[in-house]
């Protein structure tokens, strides 16, 4: 142990595999001249553990370049790479490739580093305020899976992001303002709807009834849909079209006297806001998701931003008026963004820039993260390029800005078309969480049934946490494991069961960790770590990689990462729980290190699953 040189976490990684790519691509620089220029290092887990840990295979795309022997360039590769602290000899095997196994100390060394309560996760080097905009929902309308999904990823990449040290605010852009919502408050109140006694379902309702009346004449907005524009852009081109129809022009009227301040449709309106902030209340406590009241930050809340905005626009002469409206030309396409109609309303798009404007210059931001559907990609882009137009891509204290649309896909049903969550149906939102929490517990209360159950003989109150637990991880997995650019199909049976890439099986693989630990009983954190199966480094190596996957997550913005690296783990534990005794181990030294090893599996589990915001219990 004491031939070891200490790491310095702080400036050097815990993890063997990032150690061995900053070594060998500094090897491959020293030794490459020209031809090193682009050289991947090549830095992969060995296929046989005969191999050792590692293998590293870039001597022979090097020597391919340099034109010279593959061996002779493992070889120089070798002596430029100083390892001694942290391999064995090398070996090079077959046409040139190295192969690297790490030393026992040093693995020790490294964990015994991890074992903190940090897990070995080190902040970010330069944090700062980030921006979450999440959730998203419109009022007067029901929330759909869309924002759902909206509010899992943000909530998740809310988590990551202050685990490593970030100042995260959310942020709730709810649409309370504009045409949209104006159509719905007019066809209320020309109803004479009683707004003390309605509901989020009669609400939205309305708001078709007043969308179906506002389309009958819109003509040409085929085009619009099939360049993918977002709903905003489309009801806003519809509200465009010449002719608009008698009741479009009347909800244009009610937004005008609602702007200008009107006291009984300020009364109403904020009516709206509240039936709808009721049901997303209601939806985010069952999804257990950090989302309240506090969090609201309207398109309403921007109201006063919007000429100034214009104004800089103007005065910047970053915009400028076409046929009668004012436009952001930008450099790379043909189309600009409209920023105020003819008839000098806002849209969707200029809220948007207020918000921005907001966020980088008070709010100080570094990163504003929008966690919304794919299909305001273009949207997004212009409205981006048009914030660095106007100077925004800078913040307050002269920081750069990383402006980012973390855009997800679909959520399909069964027939692979996007599913549908409608009010007077059975699939609403809230229903759907409804299912699956009692699909959880019924699983639960089934599975407690045995005598040997870890659960058995737990209360009804205690098994309807734990359901729960089950049912809401079940979904956030489900949305979280995938690649969120990609659509998915919402299969509840799929996403409950205990087997299969699921939340559940996470969650289980972590409650048996706990049973192990509840049967060792014993104190292990000092305990001298063997690690000398196979199984056993295999899976101290992956928990040592644990800091650098919450860091790529954060990086490119992808919690699936992180599911998928706890999937590795989980599947690593059952490999090592199955080739090695931990109760029965042969010596009390090597049962003290196993726990200790569960331990930290555990731990990494449940830290790594509470980034995705899903709860782990201890029994199940
Ligand atoms: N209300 C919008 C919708 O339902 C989503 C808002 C997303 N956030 C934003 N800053 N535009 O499509």
């Amino acid at each position: 142990m004491e031939a070891v040189a200490s790491y310095t976490p702080a400036s050097m990684s815990l993890d063997p595999e990032t150690r061995l790519k900053d070594t060998f691509a500094a090897a491959i620089a020293t030794i490459g001249g020209d031809a090193a220029h682009g050289m991947d290092p090549a830095i992969r887990p060995s296929g046989k553990p005969e191999f050792g840990d590692f293998q590293c295979n870039a001597a022979l795309g090097l020597a391919k370049k340099m034109g010279a022997n593959p061996r002779d360039v493992a070889q120089s590769l070798i002596d430029a790479a100083d390892l001694s602290d942290l391999c064995e000899t090398p070996v090079i095997a077959g046409p040139g490739f190295i192969n690297l196994t790490v030393l026992p100390a040093a693995l020790q060394q490294a964990m015994d580093v991890m074992d903190t309560e940090a897990l070995g996760v080190t902040p970010d080097s330069d944090p700062g305020v980030v921006v979450i905009d999440l959730c998203g929902v419109n009022v007067a309308k029901q929330m759909h899976v869309g924002h759902l999904r909206s509010t899992i990823i943000g909530d998740s990449l809310a988590r990551i992001l202050t685990r490593l040290g970030n100042d995260v605010r959310r942020e709730n852009h709810l649409g309370d303002w504009g045409l949209p919502i104006a159509m719905v408050l007019h066809e209320l109140r020309a109803a004479g709807v009683d707004l003390d006694a309605i509901n989020l379902t009669d609400l939205d309702a309305a708001y078709r009834e007043a969308q179906a009346k506002a389309k009958l004449d819109a003509a040409g907005l085929d085009a619009a849909r099939a360049r993918h524009s977002g709903p905003h852009r489309i009801a806003e081109l519809e509200a465009q079209n010449e002719g608009a129809s008698a009741s479009r022009a009347a909800a244009a009227e009610t937004l005008v006297a609602l702007q200008g301040g009107d006291e009984a449709l300020r009364h109403d309106w904020q009516k709206l806001i509240d039936v709808t902030m009721t049901a997303v209340q209601d939806a985010s406590d069952k999804l257990s998701v950090t989302l309240g009241p506090e969090h609201n930050c309207g398109e309403s809340t921007y109201r006063d931003d919007l000429q100034p905005v214009i104004t800089h626009l103007e005065e910047g002469n970053f915009a400028h008026v076409d046929d009668g409206a004012l436009v952001v030309d930008m450099p790379d396409r043909e189309r600009p963004l409209l920023v105020r109609k003819r008839d000098g309303g806002f849209l969707y798009a200029t809220t948007d820039l207020a918000a921005i404007r907001r966020r980088t210059q008070q709010t100080g931001a570094i990163r504003c993260i929008y966690a919304v559907d794919a299909r305001q990609r273009d949207h997004f882009r212009d409205v981006f390029d048009a914030a660095r137009i106007a100077g925004w891509g800078v913040n307050a204290d002269g920081h750069d800005v990383e402006l980012h649309h973390a855009a997800f896909g679909s959520v399909l049903g069964p027939d692979k078309r996007p599913l549908k969550t409608r009010s007077g149906t059975n699939a609403t939102l809230s229903s759907l969480l409804d299912e699956a929490i009692a699909r959880g517990t019924a699983e639960v209360t089934e599975r407690s049934l045995r005598a040997s159950s870890p659960t058995h003989g737990l209360d009804h109150t205690a098994l309807a946490a734990i359901g729960r637990a089950v049912g809401i991880g079940a979904i956030k997995y489900a949305d979280l494991s995938g690649d969120a650019v990609k659509d998915y199909v919402f299969d509840m049976d799929r996403m409950v069961a205990f087997e299969g890439d699921t939340g559940p099986y996470l969650q289980y693989a972590h409650a048996r960790m706990c049973s192990i630990l509840r049967k060792g009983g014993e104190d292990v954190s000092e305990s001298p770590w063997g690690l000398e199966d196979v199984t056993e480094r295999r899976l101290a190596l992956l928990l040592l990689r644990y800091d650098q996957v919450v860091h790529a997550a954060a990086a490119s913005l992808q919690p699936h990462r992180i599911a998928g690296y706890l999937r590795e783990i989980a599947e690593a534990f059952s490999a090592f729980y199955q080739a090695c005794s931990v109760m029965q181990a042969e010596s009390d030294d090597l049962r003290r290190s196993r726990l200790r090893l569960c331990d930290l599996v555990r731990r990494v589990l449940a830290d790594g699953l509470q980034l995705l915001g899903i709860d782990a219990p201890e029994r199940m």
